[in-house]
Order: structure tokens, then sequence, then C-alpha cells
């Protein structure tokens, strides 16, 4: 079979923005309070019952929330974080604002999400913190995180970025770990355009974080210019200006009300997709832990060098040919010039993590894909395989 002309593209992503979304932001701009104010602290209540958790602070991107997460249980130069070098860049370049070190370790081959042995491997008298990263949307090993947190006195803050929502043991992620922070930015599970949420049950953490996110005032700042305000603050610390808007907020609360609907749709797509590819030699297909859910945010697919004669780079330049955007998560850190550079990291020294990034594709999912887009990139896969077999 040929491949399909491009007649349309079928993008990597495409938010899922409705009617109801629009008219919320749209209702913030009418009441002539745009900034950090009551639909913040809607969206903040909203979240926190949704995962049975006590605190949910609002901030502007997940970065901002593993930064202030970093500064709550007082980093320190020369302390170590242990995270995976499978991850996005946010994940350790927050560790070295204290001047601390980002210690990257290597994935488990089948999940590939950080891998505990290697955690292990990699402690030593500075280790002070582990963050994992729930990659794709697949919760981390986190009973063996927690384990080897608990017995070297590591606080543990995971990286939900990609796992909104998703669950542990039947326990929303988000409500297992000192400290998690979430992502809302454009292509997320859950989208406030940028954004993200802390989680924490500690209440000395909530208020340092809340603090810290504007300025170290005292926390009722933002309240200054309403008639129930006051002018006067307190200033406790310097702090940072990482506050989310009132306008994100509208659309985040509209997002989470549809966020299980969401979920199950690209949960559908993800068996689709499975079903479909699962039988094809060219790739391998995610393999999902017994004990969790997973929250779906992306769909990677590894294609098999032996089976196929093309590499990873042309199954991606064939997709985009048939009109099918795709992308690559992640380029591990350590093949990056700054963490060779900086830290002393070289290629080759994470072997599972390279071999994942030679031959990942993300595929496109999310709730908008009609059945058809879904068939149009299966039939593709499958033209690629047939007409590329080795
Ligand atoms: C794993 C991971 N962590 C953190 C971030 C940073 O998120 P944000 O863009 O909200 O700061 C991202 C963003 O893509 C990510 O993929």
């Amino acid at each position: 079979m040929a491949s399909r002309a491009a007649t349309k593209f079928l993008p990597f992503h495409i938010p899922c923005i409705e009617e109801d979304d629009v008219n919320a932001v749209v209702d913030v701009l009418r009441t002539g309070w745009i900034t950090t104010g009551p639909k913040v602290a809607d969206f903040e209540n909203a979240f926190a019952t949704f995962l049975g958790v006590r605190h949910a602070i609002a901030v502007s991107s997940c970065t901002a929330a593993l930064h202030l997460a970093l500064d709550a249980i007082g980093l320190d130069e020369n302390d170590e974080v242990l995270l995976p070098t499978l991850t996005f860049t946010a994940t350790a370049e927050v560790v070295t604002y204290f001047k601390a070190k980002p210690i990257l370790v290597d994935c488990e081959p089948t999940y590939f999400t950080i891998d505990p042995k290697a955690v292990d491997a990699r402690l030593t008298p500075r280790s002070r913190g582990i963050i994992p990263v729930h990659l794709g949307g697949q919760p981390c090993a986190m009973t063996d995180i927690r384990a080897i947190a608990d017995r070297n006195g590591l606080t543990v803050i995971e990286d939900a970025a990609h796992a909104f929502p998703a669950k542990y043991d039947g326990q929303y992620i988000g409500t297992l770990s000192p400290i998690t922070a979430f992502s809302f930015y454009a292509t997320k599970t859950l989208t406030t355009g940028e954004g993200g949420m802390i989680t924490t049950d500690e209440d000395a953490l909530a208020v340092r974080m809340r603090s810290m996110r504007l300025h170290g005032m005292n926390a009722d700042a933002w309240k200054r210019y309403a008639a129930t305000g006051s002018w006067r603050y307190d200033v406790a610390e310097a702090g940072y200006k990482y506050n989310l808007t009132d306008l994100q907020a509208a659309l985040g609360v509209t997002q989470l009300a549809k966020s299980l609907a969401m979920r199950q749709r690209r949960a559908e797509i993800a068996r689709k997709y499975e079903i479909a590819l699962r039988g094809l030699n060219a790739y391998e297909t995610p393999t999902c832990k017994s004990n969790i859910e997973h929250a779906w945010h992306l769909y990677v697919i590894l294609i098999r060098p032996q089976r196929l004669r093309i590499g990873r780079d042309e199954v991606i330049t064939e997709l985009k040919k048939c009109g099918i955007g795709t992308a690559v998560h992640f380029i591990p850190l350590h093949l990056f010039s700054y963490y060779q550079k900086r830290w002393g990291y070289r290629p080759g020294q994470f072997p599972v993590a390279e071999d994942y990034f030679n031959r990942c594709i993300s595929l496109p999912l999310y709730p908008t894909m009609t059945d058809e887009d879904v068939g149009l990139v299966i039939e593709a896969l499958e033209d690629i395989a047939y007409r590329f077999e080795a």
C-alpha cells in the first residue's frame, strides 16, 4: 500500500478546549479581576478535593512547583538530588538553582521509569532527595522509591507533569509523597496554557510554598486591592513570582471537571493502538504495571531495529509524509552539552535510557482525536512496517 498523501495534517497534540472552557475564561475577563484571586482558590479547592489531599497550591508552571518544593525542603548547596536521565530538563535544572547536584540515574528496562536499583547504587552522604518522574503518565515504582527514601532519610518530590490523573496501588498520584508537582502546559492532560499545581498533606510545607510563590508575602496579600483585603502586608522572605492567574484557573476548573472523561478517551485510544500494533514485529508497545492506572499522557512505541530497515528518525519522517505529527520524549539529559560540561556526564553512561531514546516515538494521543484519526496513525505504521521490513 502506498503512503497516504498528506491531505490534512494530524498534529501530535491539540488541546481539548471546548465552549465551556472558552466561556469560563471570558467570564473572568468580565469580572474585572484577572490575576490571582477567587478562581485560583476555586481551582485549588477542586483539585485538592479531586485527589483527596490537604493542600493544592496553584503556580505558574511545574518548573516553578519543583523549585518551590526544593526550597521548602531546604535544599542546600552541594546537596544531591537523584532523578532519571530520561526526563525533561526542568526536573534537573531546578536542582541547580540551589547550586546542588542533579544525580542522574538510568531507567527500568520494562517500564522506563526511574530504576530504584540505580537510585540505590548512586546514594552518597550528600543525597537529600529523589524526584521520580511518572514518564508518559505511568507511575514509577513508588513502593521501592519510598523504601529507599525512608531508609536513607531522603525526601521524595514527585514530578507528576505527565501523571494527572493516575493511580498507584489505588491511590492518586499527588497523595503519596510529601510533595508532588503537576504541569498544566499546553500539551498536558489538563491544560491552563501554562500552569502547575503543588500538592502536599503537610501544613508547614504548604505555608512556605504559598508564601514563596508570591514574593514571600503573607498568605492573603493577593487580596490587597480587593474590598476584603488590606493594603498592609509583610514580606517574610525573598520569594518568587510564581502565581497562577484567575484567567488560567478558570480553564483549570472546567478542564478538571472533565478530566476523567478525557482520561477515558485517551485510554480508549491507547487500547486501539495496543490492539492494532502489538502484532507487528516492527514495534514494541508500552508495558503497563499491574498496580497502576495510567494517565495516558503519552503513547510511546519503540521501533525494533532488527525488524526494520529504517531507523527511528526515518519512521518519523515517513509518518510526517503521511500527515502525522509525532514527538520524542525524551533526549536523555546526559546527552546534552550542559549536563556533560557542567556535571561530567557522558554518552553511554545510561544504556537503558539511551537505547529507549534511539527507538522511541510518541504517537498522537488526545481526546479530540476521532476513531478515523487513530485509524490513520495505525494504517501508516502498518504500511511502514510492511514497506521497510528487515
Ligand atoms: C517530566 C516533566 N517535568 C517537568 C516539566 C515542566 O513543566 P512546565 O512546562 O509546566 O514547567 C515538563 C514539561 O514538559 C515535563 O515533561
